[in-house]
């Protein structure tokens, strides 16, 4: 089956063109604008595709994203209605993501920020140390990765509480929250926040001044879903006033961040490029040939995101 391969911002044949290589006897993948056969492109594999891309594959079935969040494939203006959206399930990024938060949740607790500065001052100084026990973490969505995320913290002996939209059984460890109301009773318990949403209308400026003002002074907050979800300005107000004592960034609404941004240098912020982790070209693999056989069945692939609902 053939396959479009479009990103307008990284090269996706540098990550994954030696898997798709592998595939290459079930899945022609040909890059973005293909030019000759464009009518026999069915599947495409997308991230940030080009406003336009679309237009060109007029019997195209199913786009797979080469992440969790699908938000950037279905916001693109030229993808049809009748198209289904594909995101990767990846236990292993899942894995790596709550290994990402955890050192980030460690680092606030044991208070590594300041001994990093005693280091380049040459201080010799220890500091009164509180167990996992005393640290409360709230995730914000608990699917696929948030459930991850939330059981390896809750090992470590974190009291973890999550959000999600719906009622849901948790994990041994981990209590659940849903509607605004839970949102917001969640918050009042939770020193270290972490964001793991998809990005959809409901979540898109979430992390606002609000969200910050109903935690306990003194929190943390950990954002690794998309940075839309986050008020820029609010976050600095919150760190400036101390309702907030830091926060670990990995998405921002802009990427890459301009140079001449304020989070590059602030002393309460630790940044990632969008690196907090990433699928594995197993996983991507898997995806396009479960995408293909579907498609060529006439079915809806696994992993198909509700279009209505936005993840
Ligand atoms: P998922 O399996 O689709 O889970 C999404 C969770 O968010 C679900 O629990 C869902 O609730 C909840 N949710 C969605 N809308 C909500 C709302 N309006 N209110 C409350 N809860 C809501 O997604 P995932 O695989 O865990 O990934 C989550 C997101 O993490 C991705 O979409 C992406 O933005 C981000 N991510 C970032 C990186 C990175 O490198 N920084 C890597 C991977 C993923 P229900 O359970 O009730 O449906
Ligand atoms: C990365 O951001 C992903 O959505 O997997």
């Amino acid at each position: 089956m053939r396959c479009a391969v479009i990103s307008r911002k990284i090269d996706l044949r540098s990550y994954y063109g030696k898997a798709l290589a592998q595939i290459a006897d079930r899945i022609e993948s040909v890059d973005h604008p293909v030019t000759e056969g464009a009518d026999a492109v069915r599947i495409a594999l997308a991230w940030h595709p080009h406003p336009d891309a679309f237009e060109r594959y007029p019997n195209l079935k199913a786009v797979c994203t080469i992440g969790a969040g699908a938000d950037n494939v279905l916001a693109c203006p030229s993808l049809p209605s009748h198209v289904h959206v594909v995101r990767v399930v990846d236990p292993g990024q899942a894995q790596m993501m709550a290994g990402f938060v955890s050192w980030h949740v460690i680092w606030h607790q044991r208070q590594f920020a300041t001994f990093m500065q005693h280091q380049r001052d040459r201080i010799w100084q220890r500091l009164e140390q509180r167990p996992a026990s005393a640290v409360p973490v709230g995730i914000l969505g608990y699917g696929k990765i948030g459930e991850r995320v939330a059981a390896h913290l809750a090992g470590l002996g974190f009291p973890v509480k999550a959000w999600s939209r719906t009622p849901k059984p948790m994990a041994p460890g981990v209590r659940g929250f849903h509607d605004r109301d839970g949102l917001f009773a969640m918050l009042a318990e939770t020193e270290v926040l972490v964001n793991l949403l998809p990005l959809t209308p409901e979540t898109r400026n979430l992390l606002n001044r609000d969200v910050f003002k109903a935690m306990p002074p003194g929190g943390y907050l950990i954002q690794t879903g998309r940075g839309e979800q986050m008020v820029e300005a609010d976050l600095l107000a919150a760190l400036e006033s101390g309702q907030l004592s830091g926060a670990s960034l990995d998405v921002f609404a802009i990427e890459p961040l301009p140079p001449s941004h304020a989070f590059w240098h602030h002393p309460k912020i630790v940044m990632t490029p969008h690196d907090a982790c990433d699928i594995s070209a197993d996983a991507l693999t898997a995806t396009l040939i479960a995408t293909a056989a579907a498609v060529q069945a006439g079915e809806p692939p696994p992993h198909a995101v509700d279009r209505q609902r936005g993840y």
